[in-house]
């Protein structure tokens, strides 16, 4: 027998990578004013993002999630959401039309500042502070001040989620994905990218495939999916006082849900099964992703998917592998091959980022892009081996034109990375990368259903 959840009864279990808050009175303050604010997110819409999800697991759309590794108060602006969106547009009409699959989109976006660590402190010059966590519970800067987690960034962090929601939701459904566009997606300076030309054929044959439906008589205004898309966000679900201050019961059916964003996932380092993080999740009936990296067993797992997804619900769980190129092959199939002999109703997403992370010459943290691209090829031999839906991924990226990832179409080399190296935390594919990322995507897909791993799905819109 489970024991009772409740959305606090996370605080009864052992758990890690959580601040230590000096002000503990200050800290249970913000977590009340928290919980008589409004929710960020509907349960019916979480629902319709499993919905979604459950067409992923299949075989009938694949997942596009991604973001920034950590969201930050400093770059909150208008632009960056639109150029973020612009360039998401971009992937998923890529995917879309060279697949044939419809995209369920998935922001790493309005809610996405809380961070794991791998050290509880960060030593420079001799001198010794608490890591940075994100900017939900402390600042960047390396001070003894900027590094104290302060619970009233939580608030901030709260306002700026509903602030980029309010924006995506204008995004998504006001007009600015109309596919009519699709050629004004196109980012200032990916127009001038050596592979823009292929970005321009694919949206001048859609155009071309547009008209030709209304000089067929087809009223293409009449067709929302046409001039709307759905827009979901998702983050880490790592601060868990604050998710539980904005975890509410849905009155139409009674369930508990997270509405600080339509999916949370469980990071690499916080899936341990008796822990806070797991037993949070269990109870809400979101969307959940779990990142599973080398260190997870095949055993372990199948007792992980019984406890977040007991009714083997589809499009509940997300496993997100994130292994590196070199480890992929090693540990996915026995991972793969276990939920499928356990039956096990899954998606199954590539995050080719957290696995291949590496320390430049110049001494950045940086990620190879031929390491990205190896690692996503692996993921889909796998799945096919395996006869498994090669179902998403799961990316780090920025719709800004910066150097933080080596390689792709301009080659960024280690002495570049200097140049424009903008993230608080991770490195991400700029808006160029992330684009022939999903060109290479489209292809594998493209094979893979040629294969008939996959069957043709009924409709695939954008
Ligand atoms: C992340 O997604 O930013 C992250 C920390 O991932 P992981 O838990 O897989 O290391
Ligand atoms: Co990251």
């Amino acid at each position: 027998m489970a024991e009772r959840w409740s959305p606090d009864s996370w605080r009864k279990k052992p758990i890690v990578q959580m601040p230590d808050y000096p002000d503990r009175r200050a800290l249970t303050d913000v977590e009340k004013q928290l919980a008589t604010f409004p929710p960020l997110v509907f349960a019916g819409e979480a629902r319709n993002l499993k919905k979604a999800l459950a067409r992923v697991a299949n075989g009938q759309a694949f997942l596009l999630q991604g973001g920034d590794c950590a969201e930050s108060f400093a770059e909150h602006g208008a632009n960056n959401i639109r150029d973020f969106f612009r360039m998401f547009l971009q992937m998923a009409v890529v995917l879309t039309y060279a697949a044939a699959l419809p995209v369920v989109k998935v922001g790493r976006i309005a809610g996405q500042f809380a961070k794991p660590r791998s050290s509880p402190t960060e030593k420079r010059d001799g001198k010794e502070l608490p890591s940075y966590r994100g900017d939900i519970i402390n600042d960047v800067a390396f001070t003894e001040e900027a590094r104290r987690p302060d619970p009233r960034r939580q608030i901030e962090a709260y306002r700026q989620s509903a602030a980029t929601l309010n924006l995506l939701r204008a995004f998504a459904q006001g007009g600015y994905a109309n596919l009519a566009s699709v050629r004004q997606w196109m980012l200032g300076f990916v127009k001038d990218s050596p592979q823009s030309r292929r970005y321009v054929e694919l949206s001048e044959r859609i155009s071309e495939a547009l008209e030709f439906m209304q000089a067929c008589g087809l009223d293409l205004e009449s067709h929302p999916e046409l001039r709307t898309t759905d827009f979901y966000t998702s983050h880490e679900a790592l601060l868990l006082g604050f998710e539980e201050a904005l975890t509410r019961i849905d009155s139409t059916t009674g369930d508990w849900y997270a509405t600080a964003g339509h999916m949370i996932w469980i990071g690499d380092r916080t899936r341990q099964l008796d822990h806070a993080h797991i037993e949070y999740a269990r109870g809400v009936k979101n969307p959940i992703g779990l990142k599973c990296g080398p260190s997870l067993k095949a055993d372990d797992l199948l007792r992980l998917i019984d406890v977040l997804n007991p009714d083997n619900e589809p499009g509940r769980l997300t496993l997100i592998g994130r292994f590196g190129a070199e480890k992929v092959g090693e540990f996915l199939p026995a991972l793969v091959r276990a939920t499928r002999r356990e039956g096990k109703a899954v998606v199954w997403s590539c995050d080719p980022m957290h696995g291949n992370t590496i320390t430049s010459g110049s001494g950045y943290k940086t990620r190879p892009f031929d390491l990205i691209l190896k690692e996503v090829r692996s993921f889909f031999e796998i799945h096919a081996a395996e006869r498994s839906y090669a179902g998403g991924v799961h990316l780090e990226m920025t719709g800004q034109n910066v150097t933080e990832c080596t390689g792709g179409a301009r080659a960024i080399s280690d002495a570049d990375l200097n140049d424009r190296y903008h993230t608080v935390c991770d490195p991400r594919l700029n808006a160029e990368q992330a684009i022939d990322l999903a060109f290479l995507l489209a292809e594998l897909l493209k094979k893979e259903r040629v294969s008939q791993v996959r069957p043709m799905p009924a409709a695939a819109s954008l």
